[in-house]
């Protein structure tokens, strides 16, 4: 794998889970994410993150052929997305609290927010600008599910990143596993910044 791509979908996975999601405040014990679109590049960083780091139980959407190589990873729980009946079967794994569409189209994004149906308290996130507007609704869900838009390369600017401040529980946790070349790789992350997530 390129650096390039190490940093970018590192970047995504982190500006998703800590900026939108805020896993580090909001994940306890027990707590199920959904993954969409496991076996993409961000969703293979995002099944290793989320199991790794904050130790979720890990639910993924992918083709059969992926779904040995996704538990490898960390998934708890792999469904095809092809499924006529992945919503339903999605929603009898148990309550999902945290989402990250990572092919996110209005399709894939309605069935994740269908996925959730349940859960008194939803965080939504999709990485193409997605809103609750994309997707239709339930009114009775108003003020339930909270709506992220991650865009990674919102991170370049010219002030302080956000990950100092944000990451510095994934930050901690790729000191202590990586080698020295990707650590500091990650690290100059945090010479980025986001003025408009600020
Ligand atoms: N906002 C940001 O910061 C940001 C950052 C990175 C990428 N993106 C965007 O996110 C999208 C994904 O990028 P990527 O590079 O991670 O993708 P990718 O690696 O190109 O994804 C390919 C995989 O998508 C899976 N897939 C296709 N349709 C699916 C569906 N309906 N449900 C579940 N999985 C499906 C397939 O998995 P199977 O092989 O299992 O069928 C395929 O192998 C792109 O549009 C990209 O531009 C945005």
């Amino acid at each position: 794998m390129k650096v390039q791509q190490v940093s970018l979908g590192l970047c995504t996975v982190a500006q998703s889970f800590s900026h939108y999601l805020k896993l580090g405040k909001r994940a306890q014990s027990g707590d199920s994410i959904l993954i969409g679109g496991g076996a993409t590049a961000t969703g293979v960083l995002a099944i290793q993150v989320a199991k790794l780091v904050y130790n979720l139980n890990v639910i993924a959407t992918a083709s059969p052929r992926n779904h040995e190589y996704l538990k490898e990873l960390g998934a708890d729980y792999v469904i095809d997305y092809n499924d006529a009946d992945v919503v339903n079967k999605i929603k009898a794994i148990g309550k999902v609290k945290f989402a990250l569409d990572t092919v996110s189209d209005a399709r894939t994004y309605q069935k994740v927010y269908d996925a959730t149906e349940g859960t008194s308290e939803v965080y939504l996130d999709n990485l193409l600008n997605l809103t609750a507007d994309s997707i239709k609704t339930d009114p009775k869900r108003e003020g339930t599910v909270k709506f992220g838009q991650t865009l990674a390369y919102l991170s370049l600017s010219r002030r302080r990143i956000f990950l100092v401040r944000r990451c510095t529980k994934l930050l901690s946790f790729l000191k202590s596993t990586m080698s020295g070349g990707t650590t500091s790789c990650l690290l100059s992350l945090t010479s980025l910044s986001t003025p408009s997530l600020e």
